[in-house]
């Protein structure tokens, strides 16, 4: 048996694995740039000539860009390369599920255990988590085969950083990094300073590898991880237990949680707010606040896809997440107006923020604020 919860590809399922996360850089970087040059420099002009003005609407480029057959290949290279990660990172799961299970077990049950974890039978997952495939994975987060399942984990794990990364979101984390928890940590270092925090919230912790980032910036904080997806949040605990760091984590809707008031003096969450819908991230806002200890800081980070900040072709191509690529808030979260909604939450005005920081290759969007003392 595995002594260690996590996602453990052979020599030649990471060769595999490997060659797709190329794959899909060459679709998202080449091929995308190739079809953007060709919308700038063919179709606009041909539009601008037919109709006497530039196109003015993602409907207007949308219309431009599906009638021709660049778009048609980037499009279907996009979705058949997203199917063969899936299975590509099966082919591992299929072989080392049960011992994997077998693992979280002996792990969860050690008389010795350095954290806890919690799950709630009466939660009721939201929408679209409950309803949708997230970026396609089969099953979705939450669907579980076996008692004490861990498989759809095991896959989101084995995707994630190759996603991120071949989608220019990522920091060039290796398998199973913690380096997007690394970066959050020493942000919310530079945005407060003087915030020795003794306890943080993670929100949305899925898998639970940047949660275990805070334990190792901060040894001295209680950390805690709450997920809505059960495989989820026993995958952490493993792993967790595992790496010999004491957190933990729990099953729990992070608009709704258990915790009393003024519980956490740094609640962060990565990327999970596009995953909600518009109640969603008015209920977990407000939550943040809620549970904010004065003094101390939320700090959110997501999708940098805003609208005001992307070209008209670049709103079709990231628009097509939503209608093919099983992400349905993808395009309305980047559309909220997130600091009017932190102010409506309860954020003050002078310390709520959502702005961007770019990283290496990446551009994220962060969102929070400070309580006062
Ligand atoms: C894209 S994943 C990111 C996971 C993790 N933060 C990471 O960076 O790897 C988004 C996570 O948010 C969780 N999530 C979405 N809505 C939630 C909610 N209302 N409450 C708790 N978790 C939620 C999902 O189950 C999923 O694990």
């Amino acid at each position: 048996m595995a002594d260690k919860i996590g996602f453990t590809p052979n020599r030649d399922e990471a060769s595999r694995q490997a060659f797709i996360g190329s794959l899909k850089g060459y679709i998202n970087f080449n091929i995308e740039t190739r079809l953007e040059q060709v919308y700038d420099e063919v179709l606009v002009p041909e539009f601008e000539s037919q109709q006497g003005s530039a196109p003015q609407s993602r409907a207007d480029a949308a219309g431009l860009l599906e009638s021709h057959p660049l778009y048609h290949l980037w499009s279907t290279l996009t979705f058949h390369s997203q199917n063969m990660m899936w299975n590509a990172v099966q082919q591992t799961s299929d072989r080392i599920i049960e011992d994997q299970v077998a693992t979280f077990e002996k792990l969860s049950q050690k008389p010795d255990r350095l954290g806890v974890l919690s799950l709630k039978d009466e939660l009721v997952v939201q929408a679209p988590i409950s309803t949708t495939e997230i970026h396609r994975q089969p099953g979705g987060y939450w669907k579980e085969a076996r008692p004490n399942d861990i498989e759809t984990a095991l896959n989101y794990s084995g995707t994630v950083d190759l996603y991120r990364n071949a989608k220019g979101m990522g920091t060039g984390g290796k398998l199973g990094s913690d380096s997007i928890g690394q970066l959050l940590a020493s942000i919310s270092k530079k945005r407060a300073p003087t915030l020795d925090p003794q306890d943080i919230l993670d929100m949305g912790c899925g898998t639970g590898e940047q949660t275990l980032a805070y334990k190792r910036v901060f040894p001295d904080a209680a950390v805690t991880g709450i997920d809505c997806a059960r495989p989820f949040v026993r995958y952490a605990h493993g792993m967790a237990e595992s790496e010999g760091l004491g957190l933990n984590f729990a099953e729990m809707d992070a608009g709704n949680t258990d915790y009393s008031d003024d519980s956490f003096d740094l609640i962060v969450s990565i990327i999970m707010f596009h995953e909600t819908s518009p109640a969603q991230v008015r209920n977990i806002l407000k939550e943040s606040w809620r549970l904010l200890k004065p003094g101390g800081l939320v700090l959110h980070l997501d999708v940098p896809y805003q609208p005001h900040r992307m070209s008209l072709f670049k709103q079709v191509t990231n628009h097509w997440q939503v209608r093919h690529n099983g992400e349905p808030f993808w395009t309305g979260f980047a559309e909220m107006d997130i600091y009017k909604e932190l102010i409506d939450a309860g954020f003050d005005d002078q310390h709520a923020f959502a702005d961007y920081e770019t990283v290496g290759p990446a551009t994220f969007f962060f969102f929070g604020g400070r309580k006062d003392q």
